[in-house]
């Protein structure tokens, strides 16, 4: 009986997606990835004079369009080569953020941003640390070659060249990396196991399998 609502409440639900005809397309382009500053003139100095892109617009206002709240702030915006910008918000009344709950996720969340080669990506280096920036890598991916740093907000940026095609055009293998992903999370809660210890068994497979 119980097995039955649920899979009728399923199957209404399926039958209530919109069909992928309505979908309008895809994105084309990255418009502005958007982060807090605490000072804009550092970052105007580091976007412009440092990475080479022009500040674009910069808009003051006292309330946040979206959503009406009363903060007021410096919104600006620099631009890349295609078009595509980075954007920053100084809101003086706001606390510094504090640390995250661990430090991988300074690391995993950060901007990356594309050269034509890899020769270019060597270039960024000695330019960045002529600078006195602090230059992690490069660091050969085998899909791509990237070297990381941060900018005066601690924002932590990539600047990387494709070494493959395949690297943005794999969707079967990224699929089937999403299904061995899942089945071991439902295999962790099948058999009541910690999915963390089961997940980083299958990481650790997978980067023994990509190693041999
Ligand atoms: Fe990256």
């Amino acid at each position: 009986m119980t097995d039955t609502s649920t899979k009728d409440e399923g199957t209404e639900l399926e039958s209530d997606r919109p069909g992928d005809a309505l979908r309008p397309g895809k994105p084309t382009m990255l418009s502005h990835v958007a982060y807090v500053t605490r000072d804009t003139a550092a970052t105007v100095d580091f976007y412009t004079r440092i990475l080479g892109m022009e500040l674009v617009n910069a808009i003051l206002d006292d309330a946040i369009p979206s959503t009406g709240e009363a903060v007021p702030y410096f919104h600006s915006f620099f631009r890349m080569a295609d078009g595509s910008t980075v954007a920053f918000f100084e809101a003086p009344e706001l606390p510094p953020m504090g640390p995250p709950p661990h430090p991988a996720y300074d690391t995993f969340q950060h901007l990356a941003m594309q050269v034509d080669s890899r020769q270019t990506v060597d270039r960024w280096r000695k330019w960045l640390q002529a600078n006195e920036i602090d230059v992690l890598g490069p660091v050969d991916h085998k899909i791509i070659y990237s070297i990381y740093f941060h900018d005066p907000n601690g924002v932590r940026l990539e600047i990387t060249t494709p070494l493959s095609p395949r690297w943005n055009d794999d969707e079967v293998g990224a699929r089937a990396s999403l299904g061995e992903w899942e089945a071991a999370k439902e295999r962790a809660r099948a058999a009541g196991l910690d999915p963390v210890t089961v997940l980083t068994e299958l990481a650790r497979e997978r980067s023994r399998r990509r190693s041999s």
